[in-house]
């Protein structure tokens, strides 16, 4: 079955639709910009000879992810994992995504108790998977909800800031 069955006209679902696509694509973005800044300025205090400014940028990433990207992973696996999971061409691309938020929330429970260039590594990782993740969310799972005639992603994700930003 072809990724696109079920759209419409214009390629994807409804207008509503169209803007939630646009919007969970530009958070997406904000968030990976957030988590590259984050994980730069640890490699930067460690490549500084800076311990403890190491030791704080670390602290602030780890923050971020407590805040920002598990609850975004909790949201995306309520109704729009599931509703996309519920169909043909969702359901092992799903499975795919799941297993991804299941290894960053591993690399932060690590980078915790990490510290100097084991932090820096880990908090690379999980930038470079989020933004890998996120391209596979953009470019196939939500244009696959937006498209199809039994889900809504205007209405699976309206008011969950956590998903569409403020
Ligand atoms: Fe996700
Ligand atoms: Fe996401």
């Amino acid at each position: 079955m072809a990724l696109t069955e079920g759209m419409d006209a214009t390629g994807t679902g409804s207008g509503a639709d169209d803007g939630a696509l646009a919007d969970i694509a530009r958070h997406h973005g904000r968030m990976l910009e957030r988590a590259s800044a984050l994980a730069e300025a640890i490699l930067a205090a460690v490549e500084a000879g800076d311990p403890p400014l190491a030791h704080e940028e670390k602290d602030a990433l780890v923050s971020w992810c407590e805040d920002e990207l598990i609850p975004h992973f909790q949201a995306e696996e309520g109704s729009l994992y599931a509703g996309a999971r519920a169909t043909g061409e969702g359901r092992l691309l799903v499975e795919g995504l799941l297993l991804d938020h299941e290894a960053m929330a591993g690399h932060v429970e690590e980078l915790r108790a990490a510290e100097g260039l084991r932090a820096a590594a880990l908090a690379a990782a999980i930038a470079r998977a989020f933004a890998l993740h996120r391209a596979k969310e953009d470019a196939l799972l939500y244009p696959l909800i937006a498209g199809s005639q039994e889900l809504s992603l205007a209405e699976a994700s309206r008011g969950l800031e956590t998903l569409v930003g403020p």
